[in-house]
């Protein structure tokens, strides 16, 4: 219907009849004459209905109100002197009505799309009407470039796009699953994926050799700022590869999506062991926008007088003192908020929260008394402390101090106001525990179909595998790993987390079957789409990239979903609902 986008219309048109169809983002009624600024995907074109040009033009344009769908029909001319507006691309040039035409009309919008502090309630539940905002055009149009970039750049490298089962059998990576019941097999359900992992290791048997999907992904966990029930993974596969082939793969799609996206990175990234990264900064995502490292403080207080201190430093090998400078704190902190720090690190398992500042005339502070002069000379050189900097302590168990003096680090760099936005700092965290234990139970730390370098280890959370996180500006972004393609290491690994050879094979037999013949050496990894959109687009909400996302609660208010079923579909599934007190 229309000869041009409104943005496309411009001083270089003046003169020509156009015809623009789009939406009435406001209407201006000057005594008789009338201003319509017209929007489209693009932006907008500013329209004027004046009677010396069309009586019937302006009559319509009476009647419009904001929202309404117009397609107008009218010649191009340029604005008169002073009335051009420099903040629109169009902004020189109007387009005086020939013909309007009402396609629609629309009730009042319930609020306004482009504030966006309006109640998240109010937007999700008329998410349509969200998405109208710029914002929203800008963040859907760099999803879909970067989608089509990953589909070239995976492409060029000669990987094949194949799509994997949606309703299929539980793939553990750490959530619940969700759960669809089956009608021909009653009592029976599908589970959705939480990742296509087996199916893409099972297309490297296939001898597929490199595989990659766009993939939908379902996880039932608790939802956070940058997680969503359903979400989607660039999902990659590769066989007779190392470690070091996956991870070129993956710094060139990355490369290359943030270069068509107009962004400046570089094409490898640095790396730190899980265990370095733990050490340094407590998280094996760390944030490097921002240095304040934890520096080790353990072995000065092997022989100090301070008992507590003294005994921590004892067990070398389980517990941890660890020391954060705070350059400049001094000035910057009140004693208030010191105090709210220690508040701050309780809340993850910390039983205080020591230290003491450097002032022009010494060192002041509530730990200074507690250690000796030769004690506190060694902080001062191990931290480099300098006058107007404050030193802050933790010190127990190993991993309980890498947690919280971790999320101290980060908390006093968003205190500070220290993190720079514009920056993209990535890291690949590699040399990943294969298991953690938690009350006693093994859990795999990945997925439990990494491949171990050593399973022979005493100590079973001392046994290292070949997966590799990529993490950006603290932000896991992806993992993966090399895989186990023999059997017998299969079987191991499933032993070691006390999964019973009955368990597995009623679980992953499909998988175990499948090691037995010929299955080549692979890996792979998949990236977080949604993440990696968010971290484009410097936004702070996975919401913000997601076309019609969830709520906290995992809920769709706009369609309401999940909603209750009539009885008599729940019969064809042979289903009865039995609500249990929670
Ligand atoms: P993993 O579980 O680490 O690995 O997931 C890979 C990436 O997917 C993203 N992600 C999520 N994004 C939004 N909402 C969620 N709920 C969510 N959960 C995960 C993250 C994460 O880094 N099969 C393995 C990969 C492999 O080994 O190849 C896997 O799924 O960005």
């Amino acid at each position: 219907m229309r000869t041009h986008y409104c943005t496309e219309v411009t001083e270089k048109n003046i003169g020509e009849v156009v015809t623009v169809a789009g939406w009435v983002n406001s209407r201006r009624d000057h005594g008789g004459i009338i201003f319509i600024d017209l929007r489209d995907k693009g932006g907008l074109v500013q329209l004027v209905a004046d009677p010396q040009d069309s009586k019937e033009a302006l009559e319509v344009a009476e009647s419009v109100r904001d929202e309404f769908v117009l397609i107008a029909t009218g010649k191009v001319r340029a604005r008169g002197e002073g009335l051009e507006n420099p903040n629109l691309v169009t902004g020189k040039i109007e387009i005086v009505l020939e013909k309007l035409v009402i396609e629609n009309k629309s009730k009042p919008m319930p609020f306004d799309f482009n504030d966006e502090k309006v109640n998240d309630e109010i937007k999700l539940r008329n998410r349509f009407l969200e998405l109208r905002s710029r914002k929203s055009y800008e963040i859907f149009k760099l999803r879909s470039k970067a989608t089509i970039q990953v589909r070239n750049t995976l492409d060029e490298l000669g990987f094949l796009d194949v799509e994997t089962p949606i309703l299929t059998k539980s793939t553990p990576e750490g959530a619940r699953d969700y759960l669809v019941p089956s009608r021909v097999h009653p009592g029976e359900f599908y589970a959705l994926p939480q990742s296509p992992q087996l199916f893409k290791q099972l297309l490297m048997v296939s001898g597929f050799d490199k595989y990659f999907q766009i993939a939908k992904c379902f996880r039932d966990e608790d939802l956070r700022a940058d997680r969503q029930p359903e979400f989607t993974q660039i999902d990659v596969e590769m066989s007779f590869c190392n470690q070091e082939d996956v991870i070129k793969v993956a710094e060139k799609l990355i490369y290359d999506v943030f270069t068509a996206c107009g962004k400046n990175v570089p094409s490898t990234f640095p790396r730190l062991t899980y265990v370095e990264a733990m050490e340094k900064y407590g998280s094996d995502k760390p944030d490097l926008r921002f240095d304040m490292p934890m520096v080790d403080v353990i072995d000065i207080f092997a022989n100090s007088t301070n008992e507590i201190f003294a005994d921590i430093a004892k067990d070398k090998a389980h517990n941890r003192i660890k020391a954060i400078k705070c350059p400049n704190g001094d000035n910057i902190f009140s004693k208030r908020q010191m105090k709210g720090f220690e508040d701050y690190v309780r809340k993850f398992g910390a039983k205080g929260l020591g230290y003491f500042q450097m002032k022009e005339d010494g060192l002041k502070g509530p730990l200074t008394k507690f250690f000796s002069e030769s004690d506190l000379e060694e902080i001062v050189k191990a931290t480099e402390l300098e006058v107007g900097d404050v030193v802050f302590f933790g010190a127990g168990h190993k991993k309980v101090v890498w947690d919280y003096m971790g999320r101290f680090r980060l908390h006093l760099a968003e205190q500070m106001d220290i993190i720079p936005a514009d920056k993209y700092e990535f890291l690949w965290v590699v040399d990943f525990p294969m298991f953690e234990v938690e009350d006693g139970r093994v859990k795999a730390l990945h997925h439990p179909f990494t491949m171990p370098k050593d399973l022979n280890k005493e100590n079973i959370e001392d046994i290292e595998s070949i997966a590799y996180d990529i993490v950006l500006n603290g932000t896991e972004l992806g993992g993966g790993s090399i895989r186990i393609h023999k059997e017998h290491i299969q079987s191991e690994v499933f032993s070691l987390m006390g999964i019973s050879e009955e368990e597995a094979q009623e679980k992953f037999g499909f998988l175990l079957d499948a090691l037995k013949y010929g299955a080549p050496s692979h890996g792979g990894f998949a990236m977080g789409l949604d993440r990696m959109i968010m971290l484009l687009a410097g936004t702070d909400s996975i919401r913000d990239v997601i076309a019609f996302p969830k709520t906290q609660k995992a809920q769709c208010l706009m369609t309401q979903a999940p909603s209750e079923v009539d009885g008599e579909q729940l019969k064809e599934l042979s289903l009865r609902i039995r609500k249990i007190e929670q």
